[in-house]
């Protein structure tokens, strides 16, 4: 049999909306501090390289470079604050109502506790993991939109999307795009090298 196109499954989860919409703030002598990457851009793109790099490394792939066509296209979707995917041409990975742009990413990472690796498929419980660290994808762009009281209220508080070249979660190529957990390198050289691809960035 011949399948001429490759079969993409889009992850369509609920809105993670049982998750803190707001950052609990703890009163320090100094006052409350609220530390969110979501408000600057730079903070927010190193956020997204760190934490899906890291993930990626994890899992023996390459690490993302930003693509800022890939970010404008997310921005576009995002800004209309509805929880649904644009089932563009790129891969795409939705997240909302978490505290920050690393917790957003660790949302989709963590899934890879669900995940199978010797079975090698496409679940919507691990389908946002699969993605993240799908070894064929070199390039991700991503955008954050504060959702609140905007929309139709599916996507609340801040809204994160990224987009994903060449995109993942092709079925029939799973085994070969998702790879098991390596052995953790040592975290200082982790740190230097995301260090050096943010540095590449600026
Ligand atoms: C980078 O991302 C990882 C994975 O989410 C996280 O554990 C780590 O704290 C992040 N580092 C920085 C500097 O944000
Ligand atoms: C990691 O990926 C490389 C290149 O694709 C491959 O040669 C190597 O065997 C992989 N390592 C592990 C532990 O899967
Ligand atoms: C960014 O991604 C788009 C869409 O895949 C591609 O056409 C473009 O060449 C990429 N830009 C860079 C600078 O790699
Ligand atoms: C996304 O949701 C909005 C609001 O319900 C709807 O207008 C739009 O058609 C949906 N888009 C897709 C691609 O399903
Ligand atoms: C992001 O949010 C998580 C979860 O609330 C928190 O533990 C972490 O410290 C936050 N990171 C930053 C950089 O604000
Ligand atoms: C997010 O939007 C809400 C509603 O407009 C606003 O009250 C809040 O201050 C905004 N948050 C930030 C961090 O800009």
């Amino acid at each position: 049999m011949i399948f001429p196109l490759p079969v993409v499954i889009f992850t369509t989860l609920l809105p993670i909306s049982l998750c803190a919409t707001t950052t609990t703030v703890s009163t320090s002598q100094q006052g409350p501090v609220v530390s969110s990457d979501y408000t600057d851009s730079m903070a927010f793109r190193n956020a997204v390289l760190n934490g899906t790099n890291t993930y990626r490394r994890q899992h023996n792939a390459t690490a993302l470079k930003w693509n800022e066509t890939l970010a404008e296209y997310a921005e576009k979707w995002s800004d209309r604050c509805f929880f649904n995917h644009s089932e563009g041409p790129y891969g795409e990975n939705l997240a909302s109502g978490y505290p920050n742009g690393t917790a957003s990413i660790a949302a989709w990472g963590d899934e890879r506790q669900s995940y199978s690796f010797s079975s090698g498929e496409f679940s919507k419980k691990t389908g946002h993991f699969t993605q993240l660290v799908w070894k064929a994808t070199t390039s991700v762009g991503c955008s954050r939109t504060n959702c609140t009281a905007k929309g139709d209220g599916t996507a609340p508080g801040w809204y994160v999307i990224c987009e994903y070249w060449p995109r993942g979660n092709v079925i029939g190529q799973f085994a070969d795009n998702v790879q098991s957990r390596v052995k953790d390198p040592d975290p200082a050289e982790s740190y230097r090298l995301i260090a050096l691809e943010i540095q590449l960035l600026k």
